[in-house]
């Protein structure tokens, strides 16, 4: 297990699954706990915000409650798309990045920042001149806005709003750098958790058809091992990365798209 002896961190999304996860392993391996969430938490933790993630000034305070030094932020908390999609994103996304650019400024060298994507995230090259422009947003009021003008590219705001997030994470990466701070994200892949049920009623038939290599769905505690990986001393050259904790998926899905593509230059070839 990772040291996090005297660190102190913050968690959003503590309340429930990989945050919840997260947050027993940090206590275990030794950290100081903030933990963020707009339902009730239940872990042994320093402090405890309760946190609607779409409301700006409830995040300041939050995290102004909390202060400095924050050595390790862990952003957890999502919804899933049985939410209303203006909703998902604005949790998703534009209060993840009001998290993250509310908690830099208590940030020091070495510090670092998880932010849980997902395997959802993987097309964002398909629709960067979208995200690009979402991203120049300056707030979640006006990120709000631009989502409701581009309803369909949103969709029903998942995938878009975890796209978003992957494409955020990269552009912050060398801007961060310059500060000597870290920023990496987590995709899992499907894992056991209360969101689960929601993915079923929704994107059951997806679900279905997604490559499983390793047979089983994660549990909420292999997700937290890898964000505290992420966000560990340990890993002090990693940034910018996109973790893919999904037992093969993409692997799988690489490999498909690549058997394709071959598969057409051969007919452009021949045919
Ligand atoms: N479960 C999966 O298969 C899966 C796969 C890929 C990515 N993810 C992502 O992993 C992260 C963790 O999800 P999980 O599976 O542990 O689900 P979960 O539902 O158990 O946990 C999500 C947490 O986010 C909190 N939250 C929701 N809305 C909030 C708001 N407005 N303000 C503050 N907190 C809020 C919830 O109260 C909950 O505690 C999410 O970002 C999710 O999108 C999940």
């Amino acid at each position: 297990m990772q040291s996090y002896q005297g660190r102190r961190t913050v968690v959003t999304g503590a309340a429930s699954g990989m945050g919840e996860a997260t947050t027993a392993l940090l206590r275990a391996a030794g950290a100081e706990v903030h933990a963020i969430d707009i339902a009730p938490i239940r872990a042994d933790v320093m402090s405890a915000s309760q946190c609607d993630l779409s409301d700006p000034s409830q995040i300041e305070s939050a995290i102004a409650d909390i202060g400095g030094p924050i050595d390790a932020l862990f952003c957890c908390a999502g919804l899933a798309q049985t939410h209303p999609p203006l909703r998902v994103m604005a949790v998703n996304f534009l209060g993840t990045r009001h998290v993250v650019e509310s908690a830099l400024p208590h940030m020091a060298e070495g510090s670092a920042v998880a932010v849980i994507s997902s395997v959802a995230g993987f097309a964002w090259k398909e629709a960067w001149g979208l995200h690009k422009s979402l991203h120049a947003t300056d707030s979640i009021d006006e990120g709000i806005a631009w989502c409701e003008a581009h309803a369909e590219a949103v969709g029903d705001g998942y995938s878009f709003s975890k796209q978003a997030l992957t494409s955020w994470v990269f552009v912050q990466t060398p801007v961060l750098a310059q500060r000597g701070l870290r920023i990496n994200t987590l995709c899992p892949g499907m894992t056991e958790t209360p969101m689960m049920p929601d993915f079923e009623k929704t994107v059951g038939d997806q679900l279905a058809a997604l490559p499983c290599p390793i047979g089983r769905r994660s549990t909420a505690e292999e997700q937290a091992h890898a964000l505290l990986f992420l966000n560990s001393v340990e890993a002090a050259y990693l940034t910018g990365a996109e973790l893919f904790n999904d037992g093969g998926a993409t692997a799988a899905m690489n490999m498909g798209m690549a058997e394709a593509m071959a598969g057409a230059i051969q007919e452009d070839k021949h045919g």
